[in-house]
């Protein structure tokens, strides 16, 4: 019997760089309120968000991500031409096929690297983070781009009063290579599928055979997806640093989704995080980006100089689906 031949890649991969893109036009919550009859202070409370972003015209999936990538790649001193994987994170891509991703591989300039979307939503970045570790170490990819990327301003009503203060715009990527240190800890990940409807879209077959077709809409149980988010994803949270054998008082940076301020404090205080570590807060003024959020608000943390090279960071993203996948990494 022949055998194959198969093949490795380094012992570790890790983040050589992160890189984001940020919408130009700000929508304070002033701009949001009367048409779901609410109020900036309603609007801070539940969720913390003052102000979002949304893509102009110009600012499409493609540019975005472009742009992020573009920004993580000279971070990693990397060109992208060593690029051998694009793997996309979306939801908002609103052309069933092909891939955004093929496109964005295109425009950066990669040699042809094999490129996908992966549906995931809001979890979907910390997926292709994932993949991306095991892509190089399993010797698939030398280096794997992980992007997240969102126009939720194109499939959000601004008159649904449950989402419409919520979903923004922007995206957000991450450089994953060899490394001779491990910089990405075992990912815990799942779905509930059971709770399938908490989070969607309408079926476009519905909306075509309606009366009034109009896009098809995120509708939300925000209720209940509070409440699981609130209550399940801290266990979720405290797997992944244990599989990754960091207790919280050796963990430096907290990333999570940037859902609503509240969920994060919940999770937060279930995980006893002390003082010491820096918590994510771009929610504030990015509102939920969905699968970019984690990446933008971890390139924001180094940015502003409270995630350092070298640093512990907990990420972790749950969603639609119900999906969740947790990570630790080291910060590059
Ligand atoms: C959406 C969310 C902020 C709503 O907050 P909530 O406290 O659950 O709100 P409820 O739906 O229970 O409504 C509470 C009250 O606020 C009112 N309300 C609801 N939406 C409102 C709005 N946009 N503005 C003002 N008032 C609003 C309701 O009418 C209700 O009023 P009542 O008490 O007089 O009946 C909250 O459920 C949430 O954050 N869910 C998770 C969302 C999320 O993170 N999703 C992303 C996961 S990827």
């Amino acid at each position: 019997m022949t055998t194959l031949r198969t093949e490795t890649g380094p012992s570790y991969a890790a983040i050589l760089g992160v890189g984001a893109y940020r919408p130009s036009r700000l929508v304070p919550n002033s701009e949001v309120i009367d048409a779901i009859d609410s109020s900036d202070e309603w609007i801070q409370q539940r969720s913390g968000i003052k102000t979002r972003r949304f893509a102009t015209d110009d600012e499409t999936i493609v540019s975005m991500s472009v742009a992020a990538a573009q920004q993580a790649l000279d971070a990693a001193g990397v060109d992208a031409r060593q690029v051998d994987c694009v793997v996309v994170a979306t939801v908002s891509h609103l052309l069933q096929t092909p891939s955004a991703a093929t496109m964005i591989a295109h425009e950066l300039g990669t040699e042809q690297a094999a490129a996908f979307d992966i549906s995931a939503a809001c979890a979907g970045f910390c997926h292709g983070v994932a993949l991306a570790n095991d892509m190089v170490r399993g010797g698939t990819a030398g280096y794997a781009l992980v992007i997240g990327v969102e126009r939720l301003s194109d499939i959000t009503d601004p008159t649904d009063r449950g989402t419409a203060f919520i979903f923004a715009d922007g995206a957000g990527a991450v450089l994953v290579g060899p490394s001779e240190t491990p910089g990405i800890g075992p990912v815990v990940w799942g779905s509930d599928g059971e709770h399938y409807d908490h989070i969607r879209t309408a079926d476009w077959r519905d909306v075509l055979a309606s009366d009034n077709p109009t896009m098809p809409c995120l509708t939300m149980k925000g209720n209940e997806v509070f409440r699981w988010a609130s209550f399940t994803m801290a266990k979720t949270a405290q797997q992944a640093l244990d599989r990754a054998g960091i207790s919280v008082d050796e963990l430096d940076v907290f990333v999570p989704h940037q859902a609503n301020n509240r969920i994060t404090d919940a999770m937060a205080r279930s995980l006893r995080l002390p003082e010491s570590v820096r918590i994510a807060r771009d929610i504030i003024d990015a509102g939920n980006t969905s699968a970019a959020s984690v990446p933008m608000a971890l390139r924001r943390m180094i940015d502003d100089g409270d995630a350092k090279s070298g640093d512990t960071a907990l990420l972790i993203a749950f969603g639609a689906g119900l999906a969740y996948a947790a990570q630790v990494v080291v910060v590059p």
